[in-house]
């Protein structure tokens, strides 16, 4: 029998997966003439035993394509994963024996997972149980990773952020207005500093750093006093002020994760009592994770999925594919799971963003 591989995509979607895909399909088949196997679904199509075959055919147009052909699911935690009973009713069970099973009934070379935290950690757990021939490759619009500088879809998500704002930037110009831009990446500030400081925002607000709305204010009330009366705020999803809570609109149980959103709304309702600005909210939420990859996701994605296949047949088992410093290397996947990567409010980048007046509230 010829030499097979696997590959899923695991979690939330994101822009540059299915350049990821192709990557994979097209070097591991060209190259080293091994068979692609697709998972349908995340773990999910592990349990389910969903595959595809992956041929160049079934790759081809799909670098500039958004989403992932093969599908995902943020709910499918092996380790505690909701099974439908006979009856109806769903009950949470450890599946990771049968999804073991179902992976040594593949007999893969070596499965490709294609995840943020939460898959990796999955992923990282089948490793500690025997199932070891694993690799990654990182991506979340988050960009949360400690293993890398860079995940797949991050890029996108700031391309898409810098648009609304600067499509903000003349509304609030016409209408005097101070407009807020609530933007995902959960609790790592990286989709907002990043997108406020290239789209020239005035006020950015992180998880990292808890602000205080009076100080948000007076950096509105400085502007005014320049004549420049319009303001842009990009607030994380989560950011919350000092002394409170994180805005959450589903709490998260052992399945999934909690939901965050409504950072923006509490800025705007503080904004709205304490003064006479008028205030307007824009929530871009998955708009952030749709459409078609920029340039550099198409590109990161590439050299990840081309790297992946590479980890397979040294036998680099138990690593993820990661950029340091503008380089490709492997990283252990602990390194991928251990903590979240967060934005240093003593850093370059804050400190770059205090240089050119963007208020952070602290
Ligand atoms: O992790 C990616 C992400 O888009 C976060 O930025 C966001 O908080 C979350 O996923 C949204 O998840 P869902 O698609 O389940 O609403």
């Amino acid at each position: 029998m010829s030499t097979r591989i696997g590959i899923l995509t695991g979690g939330g979607d994101c822009p540059g997966l299915n350049g990821v895909i192709r990557a994979v399909t097209l070097h591991a088949r060209q190259t080293y003439g091994w068979e692609v196997v697709g998972i349908h679904n995340g773990f999910e199509g592990l349990y389910d035993e969903e595959y595809i075959e992956l041929t160049a055919h079934s790759v081809q147009h799909s670098l500039p394509r958004g989403g992932t052909m093969l599908g995902s699911s943020n709910r499918a935690n092996p380790f505690a994963y909701p099974v439908k009973l006979p009856d109806g009713r769903v009950e949470i069970h450890d599946v990771s024996a049968r999804c073991m099973s179902n992976l040594a009934r593949l007999d893969l070379h070596g499965l490709i997972v294609v995840g943020g935290d939460g898959s990796m950690s999955f992923a990282h757990k089948f490793i500690q149980r025997g199932a070891t021939r694993i690799v990654g490759v990182p991506k979340t619009i988050d960009n949360d990773l400690e293993a890398t500088d860079y995940t797949v879809g991050f890029q996108t998500a700031v391309e898409v952020v810098v648009d609304a704002i600067d499509r903000l930037h003349t509304t609030a110009e016409s209408h005097e207005r101070i407009m807020i831009v609530e933007v995902m990446g959960r609790y790592a500030g990286w989709i907002a500093l990043t997108s406020g400081l290239a789209g020239g925002a005035h006020v950015v607000l992180i998880p990292e750093i808890d602000y205080n709305a009076d100080r948000v204010i007076e950096a509105f009330h400085r502007r005014h006093g320049r004549g420049v009366s319009y303001s842009i705020a990009v607030v994380a999803e989560g950011a919350k002020p000092r002394g409170g809570a994180l805005s959450v609109v589903t709490a998260g149980d052992i399945t999934r994760q909690e939901k965050l959103g409504g950072s923006g709304m509490r800025l705007a309702e503080m904004i709205a009592e304490r003064t006479e600005y008028e205030v307007r909210t824009t929530v871009l939420g998955h708009i952030q994770r749709g459409g078609a990859p920029c340039a550099f996701d198409r590109e990161l994605a590439t050299r990840f999925g081309v790297k992946a296949v590479e980890l397979i047949a040294e036998g680099k088992f138990g690593h993820v594919a990661a950029v340091e410093n503008g380089h490709l290397v492997a990283k252990p996947m602990e390194k991928a799971v251990k903590k979240l990567k967060l934005v240093d409010p003593a850093g370059e980048l804050v400190r770059t963003a205090k240089g050119v007046g963007i208020e952070f509230g602290d």
